[in-house]
């Protein structure tokens, strides 16, 4: 039998987008005055990528973004979420700006524009210039002041250009990634440090905001990109397992949406960590410094997790998602957490397919935040994409995905949320960090060897759900 359609109709002001970021898709690292980045350093460091990729030539996009921008254009995206290489702007991170570099972007966002395209400019997207990285990287106060004077200085250049500042991408990935579990530049496994990192995140965030609108007026559009995760009791009877997921919502998302949001960290939070450091990196005056007005808040969903209290003494069975708890995790002070084995239908990552937790997500953004606006910074999925003798890339699978993510945020907009927009993760298949270029995420095939795109199916499918605006699912 089959299931009856729904069709999905998205008011008209919604806003239909892809997005990228610098080091998946630029390549050219040695090119144009670009300093180095810690990515450049861990990617070409002996096994901390898959088969030793690296993102020295990525898509070439330094190369061929007019033709990425037609691209664009024949699918009608309405809005394009890149971000800027703060090495190939500002090589050494502070000091003099590589005017090359910002031609680079100034290029590009002309393009986009003169394309009828919007950019929503990301400014850090994981690639910290390696310098800063030798001075501590985010582990020291410094790099949030280097940064608020990057955005300064992007926003003097190329403020007249974008509508929509984004600060930071997933700090969680920065904080817990970067410097707890290692699997992130630049590799480090100090969960002091990760909280030391988070906390001059947020700092960043806030100074950074403050330093765009000192130079583009208060009214200018700043927004940041988070991971909230969603994470669900193993077992929604026990009152265990619910305590241990709304730790690991203190751990992951209230970290950052306390301080920049509400204008503190959670008592439980400092609590928990207490015996990993006692928050002495959090300075007089910092909290009000990171509070600032958040025009729009970016969600990145991709899958939930499912997690469930150990006995003491008890170890974590096999699950982990790739992020879970014991050795090396990035769940700091949660080793009494198991994050289970994911199940059901899985993309190439292994993350599950729940387009519930989107939903859940947006609504209870909305309702914790008041109608605070949202948008879907990412959402897509990983398959093993094969090109079929017609020479095509039949990727239902990803059409699937997406149509059921979609259907999800028409739920949480009928519903009251404000979500304002969606983006496609990704436009390209690209360098996916630490698992180099054997995962695709893109609407639009790329051959590595020639640097041929071909759009896939979803993306001739979005091109239509841009075009009438309905989704059929
Ligand atoms: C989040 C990150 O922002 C992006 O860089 C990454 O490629 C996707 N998720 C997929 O893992």
């Amino acid at each position: 039998m089959t299931q009856p359609i729904i069709e999905r109709r998205f008011p008209d002001s919604f806003v239909w987008g892809s997005a990228t970021a610098s080091y998946q898709i630029e390549g050219a690292a040695n090119e144009g005055g670009r300093g180095r980045s810690i990515w450049d350093t861990f990617s070409h460091t002996p096994g901390k990528t898959l088969n030793g990729d690296t993102g020295d030539v990525a898509d070439d996009h330094y190369h061929r973004w007019r033709e990425d921008i037609s691209l664009m254009q024949e699918l009608g995206l309405q809005s394009y979420r890149l971000s800027i290489a703060w090495p190939r702007v500002q090589p050494g991170g502070t000091g003099v700006l590589n005017a090359e570099g910002v031609t680079f972007y100034r290029d590009l966002l002309d393009g986009l524009i003169e394309a009828g395209i919007d950019p929503v400019v990301t400014l850090y997207h994981w690639d910290l210039p390696q310098e800063l990285q030798d001075a501590g990287g985010w582990a020291n106060r410094e790099t949030a002041y280097a940064f608020a004077e990057y955005a300064r200085a992007m926003a003097r250049e190329l403020g007249d250009r974008v509508k929509v500042w984004t600060t930071l991408n997933e700090p969680w990935c920065t904080a817990y990634l970067g410097y707890a579990s290692g699997v992130h530049a630049p590799g480090h496994t100090d969960p002091a440090e990760a909280l030391t990192a988070a906390h001059h995140l947020n700092l960043a965030h806030g100074l950074a905001t403050t330093a765009v609108r000192e130079v583009l007026g208060q009214d200018a559009q700043v927004s940041i990109t988070l991971n909230l995760h969603v994470t669900r009791p193993a077992d929604p009877e026990s009152a265990a397992d619910l305590d241990a997921a709304h730790r690991v919502d203190l751990v992951g998302n209230h970290i950052f949406l306390g301080p920049i949001l509400d204008g503190s960290y959670p008592m439980e939070l400092t609590e928990l960590t207490r015996h990993v450091t006692d928050w002495s990196f959090v300075r007089e005056g910092d909290l009000n410094l990171i509070r600032q007005r958040v025009d729009v808040l970016g969600v990145n969903y991709y899958s939930t997790n499912y997690v469930r209290q150990l006995a003491p003494g008890e170890a974590p069975g096999g699950g982990s998602g790739g992020h879970g708890s014991g050795a090396g995790s990035p769940w700091v002070s949660l080793d009494d957490v198991e994050f289970l084995a994911p199940t059901g239908p899985l993309t190439a990552m292994g993350w599950n397919i729940e387009p519930d937790g989107l939903y859940e997500l947006l609504t209870a953004l909305d309702n914790a935040y008041d109608g605070l606006p949202l948008m879907v910074t990412e959402n897509g999925a990983a398959f093993d994409d094969e090109v079929s003798d017609d020479g095509k890339i039949h990727d239902t699978n990803r059409i699937n995905y997406v149509a059921r993510h979609l259907d999800a945020v028409a739920q949480a907009i009928e519903d009251g949320a404000d979500v304002r927009g969606y983006f496609v993760w990704s436009l390209l298949d690209n360098f996916e960090w630490a698992w180099g270029y054997t995962r695709r995420f893109g609407i639009v095939r790329v051959d590595y060897d020639t640097q041929v795109r071909t759009p896939k199916d979803s993306a001739r499918w979005y091109a239509d759900v841009i075009r009438t605006g309905i989704v059929n699912v």
